[in-house]
């Protein structure tokens, strides 16, 4: 996750304060509206950002770190920005057994990230998810909302290069 100080608030794009706002006014009062914020949000920008946060809690008086508690308990909600890619890991019972481990341990080291993280160019996002219901073709995996299954960790380059071709090629799915 981006460490970076966060800004003054006086320095963020006042186009998310406006949109910040418009939430406000659509969900102030009704229950449940932080969390219905934070998947406006989400709806919004592909992840929550940081700035977003900080105007929610400045807003409604809610503390960052209660915020960041509710963004880290779901795990639907992002934190950084999507990448264009998406490479899920099954860890489930099943496929963790069959060694998805080394599966995301090879493509931690040949996309040089780490679970839940995005490569610099964005192009591709790494995460780990439970049971995806096909546990008979674990260790399994999803990338792009293609299922593969019986995998090595020696097919995990492949699979990086093929969505770079993809890419370069302009056929991007
Ligand atoms: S545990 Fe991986 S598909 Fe079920």
């Amino acid at each position: 996750m981006n460490a970076a100080p966060l800004p003054p608030l006086e320095e963020i794009d006042p186009a998310l304060s406006e949109e910040i706002n418009s939430y406000l006014e659509e969900w102030k009062d009704k229950e449940g509206n932080l969390i219905m914020m934070l998947h406006e949000i989400q709806d919004r920008h592909g992840f929550v950002p940081r700035e977003a946060s900080l105007l929610l809690a400045e807003a409604t008086g809610v503390p960052m770190a209660r915020i960041y508690e509710v963004l880290t308990f779901y795990n639907y909600f992002k934190l950084v920005p999507p990448g264009k890619h998406n490479v899920m890991v099954c860890n489930g019972t099943a496929c963790y057994l069959k060694g998805a481990g080394r599966l995301l341990a090879e493509l931690e080291s040949r996309l040089g990230i780490s679970d839940g993280d995005t490569t610099d160019d964005r192009l591709i996002h790494l995460e780990t998810v439970r049971c995806i219901g096909c546990c008979g073709m674990a260790p399994a995996m999803v990338v792009d909302h293609k299922t593969l299954g019986k995998l090595n960790p020696t097919d995990m380059a492949g699979l990086i290069e093929g969505i770079r071709k993809r890419e370069e090629s302009g056929n991007d799915q």
